[in-house]
């Protein structure tokens, strides 16, 4: 991981997320209604709601995998609304994926090395360079040192050479979040990245993330587990039928009778 100097860029802002009037309709459903909220750097932001509120919904329109009916999504002051995934993800801005099904038939270690690779920055000065076989085998060099950096930092090089489809969930999880990480990113979107995590490997997850965070990465996380988000996010923004209901400190959440009403209001 790279030292928190590295991290702060002169052209980027204290508020690199900024999401406004975010809708998105699936045919009668208005699963995203408004959104309008603010992510700050080096913050972990818990995003939280009912089943079916719109977080997934929210991430998918964020980074790219839907475009939205109507409003905007800015990233370092620029508009990036309608961009794709892609694109999305070389500015710095990434999502945390499942491994899909043909990855697992790969060893870690392939899996890693097969990680879209955001060499931002780096990519410019690069591609006015002449390619020649030493510039190449550089270039190959440097992402494998990345790749075991990235996999020491998890405490999974160990099983570099395992299959993806043979790891348990909490180790497939970290393997996720490694992946994410080789972008380059600046924010990370996390969608329930402890579903199906024991409680020890949760722990080293979010001692990760905390870690990270340090560094100056941001993190917008979903997750069910109230207690966890309460104990780890400095901010809490609620989603509610596609809206946001309310945001503030975990305290401030939790004395909102809105978000009890919304709760118990038979959603769950
Ligand atoms: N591709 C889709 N096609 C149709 N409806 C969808 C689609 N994706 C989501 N929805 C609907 O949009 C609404 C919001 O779903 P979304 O998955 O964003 O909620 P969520 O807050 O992530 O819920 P959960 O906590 O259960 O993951 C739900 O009513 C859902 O059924
Ligand atoms: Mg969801």
């Amino acid at each position: 991981m790279s030292e928190a100097s590295e991290r702060s860029r002169p052209d980027v802002t204290d508020t690199p997320l900024r999401v406004q009037g975010l809708e998105k309709q699936f045919g009668g459903i208005t699963a995203v209604d408004g959104a309008t909220f603010e992510v700050e750097r080096g913050t972990l932001t818990g995003l939280i709601g009912p089943n079916g509120a719109g977080k997934s919904t929210t991430f998918n329109l964020i980074t790219g995998m839907l475009t939205p009916d109507a409003g905007t999504v800015t990233f370092d002051g620029e508009d990036i609304t309608g961009l794709t995934p892609h694109r999305i993800a070389d500015r710095g801005l990434v999502r945390t994926f499942q491994i899909a099904r043909e990855l697992k038939e790969m060893t870690v270690l392939e899996n890693m090395m097969l990680a879209p690779k955001g060499q931002r920055g780096e990519r410019l000065w690069r591609s006015v360079l002449p390619v020649t076989r030493a510039s190449v085998v550089e270039q190959e060099t440097e992402l494998l040192d990345r790749v075991w950096e990235t996999l020491e930092f998890f405490d999974i090089e160990h099983l570099a050479e395992e299959y993806a489809g043979n790891l348990s969930g909490g180790q497939r999880k970290l393997l996720e979040m490694a992946r994410a990480l080789l972008t380059d990113p600046d924010v990370l979107l996390l969608d329930e990245p402890f579903a199906g995590v024991n409680p020890t490997l949760e722990r080293r997850l979010l001692e990760h993330i905390h870690e990270l965070r340090d560094q100056g990465y941001t993190f917008l996380l979903v997750e069910h587990d109230m207690d966890l988000i309460m104990n780890n996010c400095r901010h809490v923004i609620v989603m509610h039928q596609g809206r946001i209901l309310t945001e503030g400190t975990p305290a401030e959440v939790k004395a909102n009778e809105d978000v009890v009403e919304a709760y118990l209001g038979g959603d769950v």
